[in-house]
């Protein structure tokens, strides 16, 4: 697919993720898939306590893989669950740990016949990831499978967590 046509399915917003009525969003968790703070905090809330009776089912993720579970509560159909990494300063394979989590949320919500898909700015959070850095990996891993996709969503929190994506999508798309 050309580079103009993987740019024009992607798309930015800001607000909560756990509103959205995609066919899937995907939660920044943890190894242990039984829920916490933050984004992975707010979709547990919003999905109900279903979501936890399953994922206590599921035996934890590894770092940069990813898990699925129907959205309960939420207008979302699935539930994408994927650990990125804790930031260390960037030497203990970070990147590669983050490009991980997009692609196989990506690889798992095509298997699942998802055509819309939004994501948070995984690790960016209590993880401690650089944003920028972070949304330039969120950025190449969905130009990389847009043609699987109708639209893929980065939902920042804030508008100028916005602001990095727009920049981002600019640097790639412009
Ligand atoms: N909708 C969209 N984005 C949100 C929301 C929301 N409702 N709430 C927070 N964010 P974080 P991490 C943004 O800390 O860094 C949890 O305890 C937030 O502003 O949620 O991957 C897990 O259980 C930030 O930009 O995730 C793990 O232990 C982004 O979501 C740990 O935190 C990610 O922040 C994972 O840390």
């Amino acid at each position: 697919m050309e580079r103009k046509d993987a740019c024009s399915r992607l798309s930015v917003c800001t607000g909560d993720i756990t509103r959205l009525e995609v066919d899937a969003v995907v939660n920044a968790a943890n190894n242990s898939l039984l829920g916490g703070g933050g984004v992975d905090g707010a979709i547990h809330r919003a999905a109900g306590p279903e979501l936890l009776a399953l994922t206590r089912t599921l035996g934890g993720c590894p770092t940069g893989e990813a898990k699925l579970t129907p959205g309960f509560g939420l207008p979302a159909r699935w539930i994408i669950h994927t650990v990125g990494p804790v930031w260390h300063g960037g030497d203990r394979g970070e990147p590669e740990l983050l490009r991980n989590a997009y692609t196989n949320s990506l690889r798992l919500a095509r298997k699942h016949g998802v055509r819309s898909i939004a994501f948070p700015a995984i690790s960016t959070g209590v993880y401690g990831y650089p944003k920028e850095p972070a949304a330039r990996i969120a950025v190449e891993a969905a130009l990389g499978m847009a043609e699987h996709f109708d639209r893929i969503l980065f939902c920042a929190f804030s508008e100028g967590d916005a602001d990095i994506y727009r920049k981002v999508i600019e640097e790639y798309c412009a």
